[in-house]
């Protein structure tokens, strides 16, 4: 018999930005992500620049070729999958008083053609895709501008999808603004320490107040909807180097800089230990009068989350982050992938335990996945066992955490289908268990197919995430 829960939730996950291509096809506007040349790890460009090659452009256009996509997903035995609605295409610039009509209709073929497939759709409201035209005229998230556009923008699609998608994700990995502050809310990163650390959790209130207010919203539109928020766990995954108190203390607060959010938006309220940081970094949010009302009486419903790996901090050890979470140290124990992310399937069961604990809600582990460099083979074939095996390790760890008692509702691999790297830009930093023909130039037929692991996948889903 399979621990995991009948009905439970197997899938992929995408983001808009990284797969469907089209930026600018039925009056979709420039986003963040359409200057983002190297991923939001590099330089962003203040404008598209004509000639330039920038990844996301053309992605790998799942836009037009969704249909042939979402039926590989099905051959699998998907029962959901998760994207992203791209802001852009809803309102090009963020503020028309109309939404574009082409860009919604988009979005009911798709869902329309998921449920046909079988798969319920799980959608990001905004995954590090804000319309640029909101970051170059307020700078981003930093502005409460923001929070009535996002509400506005919220209606829209809860007034349009409430009936066939349920399970929605307010922002994407809001929690990441400290390690890539452009990615996640489009901010000022100029400035000191502390103008930056302002900045930043001047940003996450913003999203708190515009997360409460779509909890508000949905109750009134879609009473049976399921709002959860999202966040990168692969940051509270970090373990002391030593036992050294300082190295305890410090890897435990480090873990509180991710719970922050979780906190504030599952608990509905700011933890003690904030106003401490906010008192260290000298600023005081900026609030609206309702604003921790509100949070608090419209909390989420379930914690969605990212985890990729681990990491390891030793005190005076400088901090940086990616898309994948915090790094520190490596560590002695673990093996690490061509980009440095260190693989750690236990680490997996002792975040879910730990969101237990916590919060005692629902989660939904949307992201995992591990990104690497394929060779398609002189027949055509793509054997890729390390990617089989980090999926059977993690299936596997998940199985414990339930058998621990922990609610974990579903489970999206992270780019079923190969897509541009956010934190890169590169198309070969592959996630797929389906190969897409095209090189981090922008070369290739864009022609897809399957690789070793898409059956091994296939065979997990049918056993219901027995047969690891
Ligand atoms: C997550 C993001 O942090 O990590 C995704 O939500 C991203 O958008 C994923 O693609 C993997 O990161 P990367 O940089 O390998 O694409």
């Amino acid at each position: 018999m399979s621990v995991f829960p009948k009905g439970f939730l197997w899938g992929g996950a995408i983001a808009a930005n990284q797969a469907e291509g089209a930026w600018q096809t039925d009056g979709k506007g420039p986003s963040i992500s359409d200057v983002t040349p190297h991923g939001l790890g590099g330089e962003i460009d203040k404008k598209p620049i004509p000639g330039k090659y920038y990844p996301n452009h053309e992605a790998i256009d799942f836009y037009h070729r969704y249909q042939g996509d979402l039926q590989y997903m099905q051959e699998m035995g998907f029962n959901c999958f998760r994207t992203s609605i791209a802001w852009s295409r809803i309102f090009p610039d963020g503020e028309e008083a109309e939404p574009n009509e082409a860009g919604l209709k988009y979005y009911d073929d798709l869902f329309t053609t998921m449920h046909k497939l079988g798969m319920e759709p799980v959608v990001t409201i905004s995954h590090y895709e804000t319309p640029l035209a909101l970051h170059d005229k307020y700078g981003g998230w930093t502005d409460r501008h923001l929070i009535d556009l996002y509400e506005k923008y919220c209606r829209v699609l809860f007034t349009r999808y409430g009936k066939t998608v349920h399970y929605w994700m307010t922002f994407n990995e809001m929690n990441n603004t400290h390690t890539i502050p452009f990615a996640a809310a489009a901010i000022d990163v100029t400035g000191d320490v502390d103008h930056k650390t302002q900045q930043m959790y001047q940003a996450e209130h913003n999203m708190y107040v515009a997360n409460a207010k779509a909890v508000r919203l949905a109750k009134q539109l879609m009473p049976d909807a399921h709002m959860g928020i999202m966040l990168s766990l692969s940051q509270a995954a970090v373990y002391p180097a030593t036992p050294a108190p300082k190295d305890v203390f410090g890897a435990m607060q480090l873990q509180r800089r991710t719970f922050i959010s979780a906190d504030v938006q599952l608990r509905g309220e700011y933890p003690g230990y904030a106003k401490r940081i906010f008192k260290e970094h000298h600023f005081e949010l900026e609030m609206g009068p309702d604003d921790l009302q509100l949070i608090h009486d419209y909390p989420s419903e379930y914690l969605g989350f990212s985890y990729y790996r681990s990491s390891t901090y030793a005190d005076g050890t400088p901090i940086y982050g990616d898309t994948g979470g915090v790094v520190g140290r490596p560590n002695p124990y673990l093996k690490s992938t061509d980009w440095g992310w260190q693989i750690d399937p236990l680490g997996l069961r002792w975040i879910c335990n730990l969101v237990q604990d916590r919060y005692n809600c629902p989660m939904f582990i949307v992201e995992n996945g591990l990104g690497m460099k394929d060779t398609v083979n002189a027949d055509g074939n793509i054997h890729d066992p390390e990617r089989a095996d980090y999926l059977k390790q993690h299936v596997q760890a998940i199985g414990e955490a339930i058998k621990d008692g922990c609610n974990i509702i579903g489970y999206t691999w992270w780019g079923p289908i190969d897509i541009v790297s956010a934190g890169t830009g590169q198309m070969s930093k592959r996630y797929g268990f389906v190969y897409v023909d095209r090189d981090d130039e922008g070369h290739g037929t864009l022609a897809r197919s399957k690789k070793d692991s898409f059956e091994t996948y296939k065979q997990i889903i049918a056993s219901n995430g027995e047969c690891v």
